[in-house]
């Protein structure tokens, strides 16, 4: 799946990039700034997170939230508050049915791709949890395979 590149003036943030850091516009965020291209360094264990409420224009997070201690709603709590209104977040992780979730020790947490419908107001789950947070998304694309699943999310604000 391509990154693309931020329109020029969007702040595009790709949180926990590890390795695989973006160019052309893109602000690469980790823990540390283990190489030169990381821009922002610190621990998204702490909130809230040394960002600006409404702020960013696109957050992206490929294989993180589930290395976290964060619950993925309080996680998802803080991207809501960075993000500007209707503003998305693209978000990848592995699935609990994948044969390889348990590969890594960092792994924390062993969502199935539901745990996105609780935020989401028009879904079954977020209908019967609306009491989980009052920050509400809505879930603009799904796309899984048998060890991964990528969803697109936008803030409603
Ligand atoms: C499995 S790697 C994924 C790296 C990259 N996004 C990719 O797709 O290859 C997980 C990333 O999350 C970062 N990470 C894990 N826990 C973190 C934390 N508490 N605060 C900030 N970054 C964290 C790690 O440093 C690492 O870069």
């Amino acid at each position: 799946m391509s990154a693309g590149r931020p329109p020029k003036g969007a702040k595009w943030l790709n949180l926990g990039a590890g390795n695989r850091v973006l160019g052309s516009g893109w602000i690469n965020h980790d823990a540390t700034k283990h190489r030169s291209e990381i821009d922002l360094a610190f621990d998204l264990n702490r909130v809230p997170w040394p960002l600006k409420a409404n702020d960013w224009d696109h957050l992206s997070a490929i294989s993180v939230f589930e290395h976290l201690r964060l619950t993925f709603i309080e996680t998802l709590d803080e991207c809501w508050r960075v993000l500007k209104p209707n503003k998305t977040l693209f978000v990848k992780f592995p699935i609990i049915t994948s044969p390889f979730i348990r590969h890594d020790p960092t792994h924390r947490w062993f969502w199935t791709p539901h745990v996105v419908d609780f935020v989401d107001p028009t879904t079954v789950y977020g209908k019967r949890y609306t009491y989980y947070t009052q920050r509400k998304w809505k879930i603009v694309k799904r796309t899984r395979s048998d060890r991964n699943f990528w969803a697109s999310m936008e803030t409603i604000k």
